[in-house]
């Protein structure tokens, strides 16, 4: 059942994480009952997704407590391993704030940080399927076509979240409701989120679904061949300009000039009020060997430069909707998520 995937889950001494690098071909887990590895898993995108990098930030700062205490670190050495976790990825808000949440838990043990952590991971399951409920009635209002045809990009489903996801739990309520006739899933260049994760959970959640080249999605929309558009998000700024995976601001576009919603599916802790536009997001950039090689097999000439942003920013203007667990906001049409905090 999808419904058992959980990307993080606290064992008692450490995270175990589902290790997203090596699916679909390997389901397998990581345990991390150390920051180094729990940093390193981090970076590698063992866990990745803004939701799911929150949770794993916030039971991070159990497993520093841990570890300073098998090793004897001081408050300093300790609290410089919870500033590794934290800033391990820049761009997700949730990370950071999925830290910060817990450490006014730190004086009171481990047993209260890991409490408060699990409460952000029932809490983001809880409200996931919010979202979905919500977005997917957004979502039927505002278009005539049944069943639909969704477009995705990356991976916002199970694997990136608590559990259920965000896009994804949208498609999931969608089709429970027996409203999707198939998701063109975008493959997302360079580590391939969408054709390994995201068609990985639309199999097991059998839902129809295509998997094509990022190259690909402005065409199929200007085609007539979608109906909507649901992504989900990193770091969504106050006026509502959204960052999430590079690719997303050329959907974004191509749904404005199609005429068809671009639906950004996101809790309210990935709204950072305190950045007030996109331009102060920081974007991640990854190292070239992602994009200058794959499978260990080089994909560009020797000598060959790369630039790799993980990320891009969707103006407000281009963002028709913003399905959060409250409801939606209508963003191009002026509700900024600074106007709307519940
Ligand atoms: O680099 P990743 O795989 O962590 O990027 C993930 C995304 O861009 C997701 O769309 C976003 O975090 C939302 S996950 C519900």
């Amino acid at each position: 059942m999808m419904d058992d995937i959980r990307a993080v889950e606290w064992t008692g001494d450490g995270l175990r994480l589902i290790d997203q690098t090596v699916l679909p071909g390997r389901f397998e887990h990581l345990d991390a009952r150390d920051v180094d590895t729990l940093v390193d898993a981090i970076r590698r995108l063992v866990v990745r997704g803004a939701p799911a990098l929150g949770v794993a930030g916030a039971f991070g700062v159990a497993v520093a407590m841990l570890q300073a205490a098998r090793q004897g670190w001081n408050v300093t050495e300790r609290d410089a391993a919870i500033e590794r976790i934290r800033s391990a990825r820049p761009t997700a808000v949730n990370l950071a704030a999925g830290v910060d949440r817990v450490l006014p838990f730190v004086p009171k043990g481990v047993e209260a940080v890991v409490a408060e952590a699990q409460e952000l991971l029932d809490e983001d399951i809880r409200g996931n399927r919010a979202i979905g409920r919500a977005g997917a009635d957004w979502i039927l209002a505002r278009t005539g076509k049944r069943p639909l045809r969704v477009l995705t990009h990356c991976n916002a489903g199970a694997l990136a979240t608590a559990g259920w996801g965000t896009a994804l739990g949208v498609v999931r309520e969608l089709h429970g409701r027996g409203l999707v006739e198939r998701v063109y899933a975008d493959e997302t260049r360079p580590l391939l989120q969408g054709s390994r994760l995201t068609a990985w959970e639309l199999e097991r959640a059998g839902v129809p679904y295509l998997v094509q080249a990022d190259g690909a999605a402005a065409s199929t929309i200007l085609r007539g061949l979608v109906d909507v558009a649901v992504i989900g998000a990193d770091r969504i700024a106050a006026n509502g300009d959204t960052a999430n995976k590079i690719g997303s601001v050329g959907v974004a576009l191509a749904c404005a000039d199609a005429g068809i919603p671009f639906v950004v599916a996101a809790p309210w802790s990935t709204v950072d009020l305190a950045t007030p536009s996109g331009g102060e997001i920081p974007i991640e950039e990854r190292a070239a060997e992602e994009i200058l090689a794959w499978g260990g097999a080089e994909v560009a000439p020797e000598g060959a430069r790369g630039f790799n942003p993980a990320f891009d920013v969707t103006p407000a203007r281009l963002v028709t909707a913003l399905a959060t667990e409250t409801g939606v906001l209508e963003v191009s049409s002026g509700e900024t998520p600074a106007a709307a905090r519940p």
